[in-house]
């Protein structure tokens, strides 16, 4: 399945992401947040990336005003791989090398054209794996490390 969350200033992009998938129909759930009033990204981020960690076949895509916030939070759930992106490449790049399982953008950074774009690529490209497993394996190690 594919999450998505937003905070304030996240929020219009959500929403035209949301636009987007339905146009394609492709199904999601929406983690909120469900309105453009202020809330914390921390607490919607930790929402929603509890249960994309709960299955390998699961994605997400967060927005907040940078991406920045939401993607650092997002990184705290152990088996959250979340990269933020507002460029082509490494939104293709880091599912090919990092088997990024959460897409964070800005909703006051990236356009809705290009974000969409971002979106496209992200959810169809796969992960390459072959020696990117292994770094994967070893942030995975690092998070074991913490517990
Ligand atoms: C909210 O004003 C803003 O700080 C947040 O959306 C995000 O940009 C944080 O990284």
């Amino acid at each position: 399945m594919l999450y998505l969350g937003a905070d304030h200033g996240g929020y219009a992009l959500k929403e035209a992401v949301k636009t987007y998938l339905d146009e394609k129909n492709i199904k999601y759930v929406d983690c909120g947040t469900y309105s453009p009033e202020s809330v914390d990204y921390a607490l919607i981020a930790q929402n929603a990336c509890k249960k994309i960690a709960e299955s390998p076949d699961n994605m997400g895509i967060l927005c907040c005003g940078t991406g920045i916030g939401i993607s650092i939070a997002a990184n705290k759930v152990h088996g959250i791989r979340a990269a933020c992106c507002s460029d082509y490449f490494s939104a293709k790049y880091t599912r090919l090398h990092n088997n990024a399982n959460v897409l964070c953008m800005g909703g006051r950074v990236v356009g809705v054209g290009l974000a969409l774009e971002l979106v496209d690529v992200f959810l169809n490209t796969g992960f390459e794996g072959g020696r990117h497993q292994r770094r994967i394996d070893q942030i995975t190690d690092i998070e074991k490390s913490q517990k």
